[in-house]
């Protein structure tokens, strides 16, 4: 009998396998990063092919690394960065253009046209979500409008589009011989184009858009069987469960009750709270989701603050500016001061998302004088991802109508205590963190193993659970105060950039 579960977790920086034991323990891990492409300020895009490539690479790998036949695995899970659009050719599985990625603000000069009738929450009654550049509808025309030849071959039915789920599973079922064409509940929620209520794909946006329903997907629940996976080292394995990463953290971290919520540290920061049955309407800037849905049980929703840029930051820090050589070093850098030196730095790379949906902010470091330093910088840069959370926490206890007795956080950002201090410290509140950290990858192999009975129930999942830390607040109320009113002035200063 199989004894372990795999997932593949594919986000915006890097594709993995994890295969989990009953416990949720790791059993086997392979990680491969890919390339990100940046054509143009604001686009970001990834090449679907090198995607799938270090997939291939990474399934081996675990497997491998084990010993570990297809007949150890019970199910496969999937999840990945949700929104990233991808439009291929299902007669050859070529691409017609890269993955047009979550991040990416090429669609910022169509919003008003769109917003004209109705404004930003235009579609925020049947999707959740305001008129933005973040969901994938509006990256879907850009595609058909821009890519030569793609709306005519879209109309004759020779294009699908997937987020990365669906173009993940279409490959790993079988690709251009028979692959399957599912996306979940959860994915689908975050492409702006499914009705929140009927789960499915709704007629009078896709006209809006001037998307044919055709090349979309069908919506799945996020636990069920959708085919076998025809891939060598994991071939005739059901693949069984699907949820956007964000989602699949909060399935990982067992938030299976209303009131229940997680916030994810990673490229950017995801803080989801369970609402059960119920789409609850965000009136404070939050967005409403799709949480899971196991199976035939109704779906169960969430509200939703996202991030852009919070780990991204430090990347960036690294990456161009050269001022840490790993991500890693900025703890250190910012310990060599004992505070911020009155510098705030507001990362409005792709605009500012939750709570402002501001296409056109940009980043700003306010705050400078000649007596600040690289360690300022360091700690105004961790200090950014804090604050983002404050506002995100704010309004998701205005909307939920719920006070949060702690943050439960995970992803890697959480490795830095530095940080997570200040993050308690920030919000008055104890930030806690679970023994497993990849609760994305977990979650997604919960759904999968429920789904083939591997797990009983939720219950069982819940008892895998156990708090690893937890940083308690040492702040005091004013200053915690005058940090925060410093911040929000900063943030002001990011609006109406792009003009
Ligand atoms: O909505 C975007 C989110 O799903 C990306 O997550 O972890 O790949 O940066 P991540």
């Amino acid at each position: 009998m199989a004894t372990y579960i795999g997932a593949i977790d594919q986000g915006t920086t890097s594709s993995r396998f994890i295969v989990f034991d009953r416990t949720g323990r790791i059993v086997s891990v392979a990680q491969k990063e890919h390339e990100q492409i940046y054509p143009k300020p604001g686009w970001v895009e990834h090449d679907p092919a090198e995607i799938w490539r270090r997939l291939e690479e990474v399934i081996s790998e675990a497997m491998e690394a084990k010993g570990l036949r297809p007949s150890d695995l019970a199910a496969i899970g999937i999840t990945n960065q949700r929104e990233t659009t991808v439009v291929w050719n299902k007669k050859t599985g070529q691409a017609v253009y890269n993955a047009i990625v979550w991040q990416d603000t090429r669609v910022a000069d169509v919003l008003p046209h769109f917003a004209a009738h109705g404004g930003q929450d235009r579609y925020r009654t049947k999707t959740g979500l305001p008129l933005t550049t973040y969901f994938s509808g509006l990256k879907i025309r850009w595609v058909l409008e821009n890519v030569p030849g793609a709306r005519a071959a879209a109309e004759a039915g020779d294009l699908l589009f997937g987020n990365i789920d669906t173009f993940v599973i279409w490959h790993l079922s079988g690709g251009v011989n028979g692959g399957v064409h599912v996306t979940d509940v959860t994915n689908a929620s975050r492409t702006q184009l499914m009705n929140l209520s009927t789960l499915q794909w709704d007629d009078e946006i896709l006209a809006d858009f001037g998307i044919p329903k055709k090349m979309l997907p069908e919506i799945r629940s996020s636990a069920e069987v959708y085919a076998n996976a025809t891939f060598a080292p994991v071939a005739g394995v059901p693949i069984a469960g699907d949820l956007g990463d964000q989602q699949a953290a909060l399935f990982g971290q067992a938030c299976f009750k209303p009131g229940e919520a997680k916030n994810t540290y990673g490229t950017g920061c995801f803080m989801l709270m369970n609402t059960g049955e119920k789409a609850v309407p965000s009136t404070c800037g939050l967005l409403t989701t799709v949480g899971y849905k196991i199976g035939e049980k109704p779906a169960v929703y969430a509200l939703e603050g996202s991030i852009a840029i919070t780990g991204a930051l430090v990347q960036w820090l690294r990456d161009n500016l050269s001022i840490i050589e790993k991500s890693t070093d900025i703890e250190a850098l910012a310990r060599t001061v004992n505070d911020n030196g009155g510098v705030y730095f507001v990362p409005a790379f792709s605009g500012l998302y939750a709570p402002y949906w501001k296409d056109s902010a940009r980043g700003v470091i306010a705050g400078l004088t000649r007596f600040v330093n690289k360690g300022h910088i360091a700690r105004a840069v961790l200090e950014a991802t804090a604050f983002q959370v404050r506002e995100v926490v704010d309004a998701m206890e205005k909307d939920s109508g719920i006070a949060l007795d702690n943050l439960r956080t995970d992803g890697g950002m959480t490795v830095n205590h530095l940080l997570m201090q200040f993050q308690s410290n920030i919000l008055n509140k104890p930030v806690v963190r679970p023994v497993v950290l990849e609760t994305t990858a977990l979650g997604a192999a919960y759904a999968a193993g429920l789904a083939v009975g591997f797990f009983k129930d939720t219950d069982e999942l819940v008892a895998n659970w156990a708090e690893d830390h937890r940083w308690i607040p040492s702040m005091e109320q004013e200053k915690r105060d005058n940090l925060y009113h410093f911040w929000k002035k900063a943030v002001t200063r990011t609006f109406d950039w792009v003009e």
